[in-house]
């Protein structure tokens, strides 16, 4: 099992860089010796920012004239069982780093490759909560199929103390160990009811597309437009309630946004 915490902190040895740290030493033990649990700083990548070549999309994340770490950390990404987003609040936002990060593996969004794995969000703030900040986090997750688990904010004032991280060990802790009871429990494989909604929602989107395209191709090419496909996912473990559930709304959704099958006005583009 390989967990992978993306620290997208600028300032190095700060407050989200101690945090992540003391999050993947209790992941650490909740999973176990054999489990490789690993922070990555950001700020010791080289990211630059997205042209908006829209190149990743048309053509692949191969494609990117940019040419510095990114290749590499889609790799490391791609290879974790776990993903953990950490970031600290910049005017209630997530920092810039973090959002060049997610920006780059845009191409993620329309192919969402990391069915079946579990997340986590971790946000540091100077004096309030990171509502926005972590609902965002989660939501880039959610687009690259990842079941998140939730998220946690840890209030650190302008520089977080060695005492302020001891308070907030507590709860950090936790919130690992119980990443790590769902990671070893095969959770990231049974998908929420809303994230079997957003694939069955997309499956009908793909599946009225007209024009051909590298994400058309990506998704056909894994039977994900084949007929009863319930997720991501081949392993993923649907109760039928749920599966019935998601494909009925799916199917309301897609019909009051495009029309029925085959009777499209024109073709979809992404976004
Ligand atoms: C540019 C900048 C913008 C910030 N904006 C906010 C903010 O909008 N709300 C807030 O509560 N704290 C804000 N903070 C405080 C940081 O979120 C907080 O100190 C955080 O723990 C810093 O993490 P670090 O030690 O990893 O850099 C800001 C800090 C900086 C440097």
């Amino acid at each position: 099992m390989k967990a992978l915490i993306l620290n997208g902190s600028p300032r190095r040895g700060g407050g989200t860089a101690a945090v992540s740290r003391r999050f993947a030493a209790s992941l650490q033990k909740g999973l176990g010796p054999s489990a490789s649990v690993e922070v990555l700083d950001l700020v010791d990548l080289h990211i630059e920012a997205c042209l908006g070549c829209r190149l990743c999309f048309d053509r692949g994340e191969d494609a990117c004239p940019r040419d510095d770490d990114l290749a590499w950390l889609s790799q490391a990404i791609l290879g974790s069982d776990i993903l953990v987003l950490a970031s600290p609040v910049y005017v209630d936002s997530m920092s810039g780093l973090m959002k060049t990060t997610l920006d780059r593996l845009a191409w993620l969004c329309h192919r969402p490759g990391l069915g079946g794995r579990l997340g986590f969000v971790l946000t540091t703030t100077g004096s309030a909560d990171s509502g926005r900040t972590r609902a965002s986090l989660v939501q880039a997750l959610r687009y690259w199929g990842v079941r998140t688990l939730g998220s946690h904010c840890v209030l650190a004032g302008a520089r977080l103390s060695p005492e302020g991280l001891e308070r907030a060990g507590t709860g950090l802790d936790r919130a690992a160990l119980r990443l790590a009871r769902a990671a070893l429990g095969g959770l990231g494989l049974r998908p929420s009811l809303l994230a079997l909604l957003v694939f069955q929602v997309q499956r009908q989107a793909w599946l009225r597309e007209t024009e051909p395209s590298l994400d058309l191709a990506w998704w056909t090419s894994r039977g994900l437009l084949q007929k009863g496909r319930a997720w991501l996912s081949p392993e993923a473990r649907v109760a039928f309630p749920s599966l019935a559930l998601a494909r009925w709304a799916a199917s309301l959704i897609a019909l009051v946004m495009w029309g029925p099958r085959r009777a499209r006005r024109g073709p979809r583009r992404g976004a």
